[in-house]
């Protein structure tokens, strides 16, 4: 096979969709691959197989989070003024997801079931009377934005101000989102940051303000409770509160939103599975849910560190080495998945890595991520009768993140 190797850490390289022809030759030649980065950075290795993937995630006492889990380097100081949950390891990493889990947990997660409908049935029906618009501007930001605003207590009106600016963070590699495109101005003043970024500061001024005043008055929501100590007496301190507060505005929104719309992308590229959704019960339902979380894969990798030497994939691993674990192609992965790349809505089983299977680091939001995606569709084909696409979808520059950030489409109402 000839390789077919684009450069799979150029931003760039995304802006034209997931490279799954790189990721495909690297499956069956080179599984774990070195891969040079474009930006200068040191190298790493590229963990492209499912069964690598889950091992490396898995392992975590020798695929260490601490130093980062993003490709980027940062120096001692940088990464430990910008941890969150994210980049820790056990013990400290096990004691603040207790801190924190509950609210994101399956069964508290269920009882948002209504609230998630109710704003989705709001966001849809104040479309009425429009046949053509932005997807994702219309609905596919809307209601991750507006849950969780609702989960943090937070006024709406602040909404769209605080998402634009979780946007400037995630989306710090593309200029339709920040003015300090990492790898295109000098971000060096605000290394110290969350995504080498200012806005960071802007999101924990609020969140300042927001905790502060529950802490006067405490209410019923998410940031309240993150406040209360735990049975054991264990509270979190104010730099944890406000990096945590920033970890949901920027990881709690866009995912949601992207996966949805590459969701409804597949859709409309199968209507005949879009015509079936009203009459699949709701156990179909979620197995296509599952679906699209597999297909879309928007969190593309997640880095960790070798902290000894080791083997993986018949490579020798060096301590220090830096690993991108590629979950965006351990999903299509053919020694796993019957078929990858076939849009199955009825795949069983489904045991894709979008949200990072069997890692402490599962994602917290799991749940309430496949909860609002499937009441979007639900509620999707309750109304519109048809659903095509209207222009071209343009996507986000970024290796990180793989997400349609504009998706015209052209409905009938029911
Ligand atoms: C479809 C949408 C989503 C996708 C694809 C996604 C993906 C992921 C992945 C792959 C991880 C694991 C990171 C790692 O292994 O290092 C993760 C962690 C995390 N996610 Fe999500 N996420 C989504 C939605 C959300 C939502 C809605 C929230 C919060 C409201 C959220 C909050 C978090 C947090 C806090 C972590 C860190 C967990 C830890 O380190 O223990 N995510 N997410």
């Amino acid at each position: 096979m000839a390789s077919p190797l684009q450069d799979i850490t150029s931003h760039d390289t995304y802006v034209s969709g997931v490279p799954h022809e790189s990721f495909a030759y690297l499956r069956a030649n080179d599984p774990v691959h070195w891969t040079e980065e474009t930006d200068g950075g040191r190298g790493f290795w590229s963990v492209t197989r499912h069964a690598d993937v889950l091992m490396a995630s898995r392992t975590t006492e020798i695929f260490s989070s601490r130093l980062g889990i993003r490709l980027e380097d940062m120096d001692a100081e940088e990464t430990e003024a910008r941890r969150t949950l994210m980049e820790m390891d056990a013990p400290e990493h096990t004691r603040l997801r207790r801190l924190v889990s509950r609210p994101f947990a399956p069964k508290s997660v269920n009882a948002y079931e209504d609230a998630v409908r109710e704003i989705a049935v709001q966001i849809l029906d104040s479309l009425k009377g429009r046949d053509e618009f932005d997807f994702v501007r219309s609905v596919a930001r809307e209601l991750p934005m507006r849950m969780l605003g609702r989960l943090l207590g937070l006024p709406d009106d602040d909404l769209e101000w605080l998402v634009q600016r979780g946007d400037a963070l995630i989306g710090n590699t593309d200029s339709d989102f920040t003015d300090y495109v990492v790898d295109q101005v000098d971000t060096s003043d605000y290394r110290l940051l969350p995504f080498r970024s200012p806005v960071a500061l802007e999101i924990f001024e609020y969140a300042s303000q927001a905790l502060a005043e529950r802490r006067l008055v405490p209410t019923h929501d998410v940031l309240s409770a993150l406040l209360e100590p735990t049975a054991d007496g264990d509270t979190l301190d104010d730099l944890a509160l406000k990096n945590f507060f920033t970890l949901m505005v920027a990881a709690g929104n866009d995912t949601t939103r992207y996966s949805m719309t590459a969701g409804l992308l597949a859709l409309i590229e199968r209507p005949e599975i879009y015509e079936r959704i009203p009459s699949m019960t709701i156990e179909e339902r979620k197995s296509l849910v599952e679906e699209m979380l597999r297909w879309s894969s928007v969190t593309m990798h997640f880095r960790r560190t070798v902290t000894q030497d080791t083997e993986l994939g018949g490579r020798e691993l060096r301590a220090g080495d830096k690993v991108v674990l590629w979950f965006t192609s351990a999903n299509f992965d053919e020694s796993h998945f019957e078929s990858p790349d076939e849009f199955r809505a009825d795949r069983a089983p489904n045991d894709h890595v979008a949200f990072g299977l069997h890692s402490p680091h599962l994602c917290l939001g799991a749940h309430l991520a496949r909860l609002e995606m499937r009441v979007i569709f639900e509620e999707i084909v309750a109304r519109w009768s048809t659903v095509e696409l209207n222009g071209p979808p343009e996507r986000l520059r970024s290796n990180f993140i793989c997400g349609i950030k504009v998706l015209p489409v052209k409905v009938t109402w029911r």
